[in-house]
């Protein structure tokens, strides 16, 4: 991780993705499905966004649920036991419950024994934030095995009375098992980022400690979706193009390459318009870019490495490939990796 400066420091061990997992719920909201409940159409969504349908959990099944499944595939793929996960970092701004964390639930169902937990609330930028300290961890040789998550079920705080986000916004779960090798391939360089100041650009209002849930029931209800996510989604547009490109340039330049030697981007996929304006910045071909968003529409901290699981497991991402990851979010944060895979 460097904020700026070219990194010439080669540790001595780096975090490789030894293996991946995902899992969506059954459950399809079209975008016909989403026409008949607030004034929207096909054409505007498809056109304006990319998404085509997304997934959507059952009030029965929780991120916990989700993530267990990804994580068990995940495991099973690295051949590891519940017991060898020595760190298990989850990003979700959509826990089971407030307290205790998703990260500790997961950590109790699949009896991860020998595991330190800690959830990540760094929105759609939450997994590769994980994937960012997993790396600092492993590098630092404190530690060998670390699962890192993304995980939503967005559709508990997407207000479907607002067609200016109910059409974005699906539920998933992913996984990444992070293991430390001697060689030089894995997390070559990671960037995080901030600016706390356009906070309510992306926002709950109501939920939290400064307004509680209670005291908005007691002073009249919770009428327009104020317990649901509010955006202003034009000016989120215009902070996501350019911090994912700075995020993309920054990484590429710490680990001394060239747009041309990246193999893939996986981006956060919360807009088709949104990867192809910061895509062509970078300069990087379509046949050289990660789309899933039509299938699942924006899954926050479960969409990188959603998007990552089906890369590889279709084939697009081989040994030795240089795997671009970018994400944004509330926050506003935002975030990128380079992965030697
Ligand atoms: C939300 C988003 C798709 C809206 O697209 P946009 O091109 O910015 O559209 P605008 O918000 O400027 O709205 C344009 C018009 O479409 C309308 N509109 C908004 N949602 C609509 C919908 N679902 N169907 C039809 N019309 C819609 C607006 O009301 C507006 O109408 P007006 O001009 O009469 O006022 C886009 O801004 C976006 O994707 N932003 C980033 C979202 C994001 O990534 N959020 C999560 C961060 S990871």
């Amino acid at each position: 991780m460097d904020n700026g400066k070219q990194n010439n420091f080669r540790p001595r061990y780096r975090a490789r993705i030894k293996a991946t997992g995902s899992f969506t719920p059954p459950d399809v909201l079209t975008n016909a499905d989403l026409e008949r409940m607030v004034d929207t159409s096909d054409e505007w969504i498809t056109t304006r966004t990319g998404i085509k349908e997304r997934r959507i959990a059952s009030k029965e099944m929780s991120g916990v649920d989700m993530s267990v499944k990804a994580v068990e595939i995940a495991l099973s793929d690295a051949g590891w036991a519940p017991e060898d996960v020595q760190l298990l970092i989850v990003g979700t701004v959509t826990p089971d419950y407030r307290l205790p964390s998703n990260s500790c639930v997961i950590q109790e169902r699949m009896g991860l024994v020998n595991a330190g937990t800690m959830d990540i609330a760094a929105a759609c930028a939450g997994f590769i934030h994980g994937l960012a300290i997993a790396s600092a961890f492993i590098e630092s040789g404190q530690l060998e095995r670390i699962v890192v998550v993304g995980v939503e079920k967005l559709s508990s705080i997407t207000n479907y009375k607002d067609r200016g986000t109910c059409i974005l916004f699906g539920d998933g779960a992913g996984a990444t098992a992070v293991e430390r090798t001697e060689e030089d391939r894995g997390v070559l360089a990671s960037f995080l980022k901030s600016d706390g100041r356009l906070g309510k650009l992306l926002w709950i209002p109501v939920g939290g400690t400064v307004a509680p849930y209670q005291e908005a029931m007691r002073n009249g209800g919770i009428n327009n979706g104020e317990d649901c996510l509010a955006m202003n989604g034009s000016e989120v547009f215009k902070h996501a193009v350019r911090q994912m490109g700075d995020a993309a340039l920054n990484v590429i330049k710490q680990a001394n390459m060239t747009t041309e030697d990246i193999n893939l981007v996986v981006p956060h996929q919360a807009n088709i318009r949104i990867i192809e304006a910061v895509t062509k910045r970078l300069g990087v071909p379509d046949d050289r870019v990660f789309i899933n968003i039509e299938k699942y529409g924006n899954t926050s901290s479960a969409s990188v490495p959603l998007a990552l699981d089906e890369a590889r497991r279709s084939g697009r991402i081989k040994d030795g490939d240089n795997v671009l990851m970018i994400a944004f979010g509330g926050g506003l944060t935002w975030a990128a990796a380079l992965v030697n895979w």
